[in-house]
């Protein structure tokens, strides 16, 4: 990766938006490339030789935790333009979840002193890092109240509703009708370990919204063609 790519890449990220040509050219100066294999993992969770925040160039990571079991929950899948490792970073704990690669991933690393000076010099970055660390709250709660209120087919739906505010892109499916399309969706193994149910449960589910019409899997896309699913009555179990 060259400092073009780099700078290209870092300009599209939201949390280095407010940065000036200046400080940019700083932050270029100071990542470091970083390559990691399908299914290495990056981070551990509980870990204490906290050294870095890692942006992802290309590939997919999963953030999750493990229970005393090994039973995994993913708590987000993160691609392209996305951070993680910050939280460490900042308050000086342990490693809050893991972090694995999904797919064959290329970060940027950057270490925790160049970040912590970073942002001491530039507040418009740490408005930018709350900002992005209030909606990572915000879909927390969602998925909370989800958990404490729902049956599975509410924790899937919750589930798919987060994918659809995170990373919906409204389009017209060609006759004329606007339909929501998560591209790269995970898959109903992962959307199993993010709704903390089997994949077997999702695969029930998923048959009857499309039976229903209510969504459709094509390739690596999930149309939804109804966002009102969860008030289907007759899914509910
Ligand atoms: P840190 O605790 O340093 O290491 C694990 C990282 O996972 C953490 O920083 C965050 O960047 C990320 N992380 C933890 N919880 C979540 C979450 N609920 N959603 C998205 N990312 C998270």
């Amino acid at each position: 990766m060259n400092n073009a790519d780099v700078a290209e890449l870092l300009k599209g990220i939201d949390l280095f938006s407010k940065l000036t040509e200046a400080q940019l050219e700083q932050l270029i100066s100071l990542v470091e490339p970083k390559d990691f294999c399908r299914d290495e993992t990056i981070i551990l969770e509980k870990d204490e030789s906290v050294q870095a925040l890692y942006l992802i160039a290309s590939g997919e990571v999963k953030v999750y935790m493990t229970d005393s079991d090994g039973k995994e929950t993913i708590l987000s899948l993160l691609g392209r333009g996305d951070f993680f490792g910050e939280m460490s970073l900042i308050d000086g704990e342990p490693r809050s979840a893991s972090v694995k690669a999904v797919t064959a991933a290329s970060l940027l690393v950057i270490r925790r002193e160049h970040f912590i000076q970073l942002l001491r010099s530039t507040p418009e970055l740490s408005i930018s890092l709350l900002i992005e660390m209030c909606m990572r709250l915000r879909k927390a709660n969602r998925h909370i109240g989800s958990l404490s209120t729902m049956s599975v087919f509410g924790r899937v739906g919750g589930t798919i509703m987060n994918l659809i505010q995170e990373k919906g892109v409204r389009v017209h499916d060609g006759s004329g009708n606007m339909v929501t399309v998560i591209r790269n969706r995970p898959t109903q193994q992962q959307l199993a370990e993010m709704a903390g149910t089997t994949r077997e449960t999702v695969s029930r589910i998923f048959s009857g919204l499309v039976k229903k019409g209510s969504i459709s899997v094509a390739g690596k896309d999930l149309i939804i063609y109804d966002e009102n699913f969860l008030e289907d009555k007759d899914l509910k179990e």
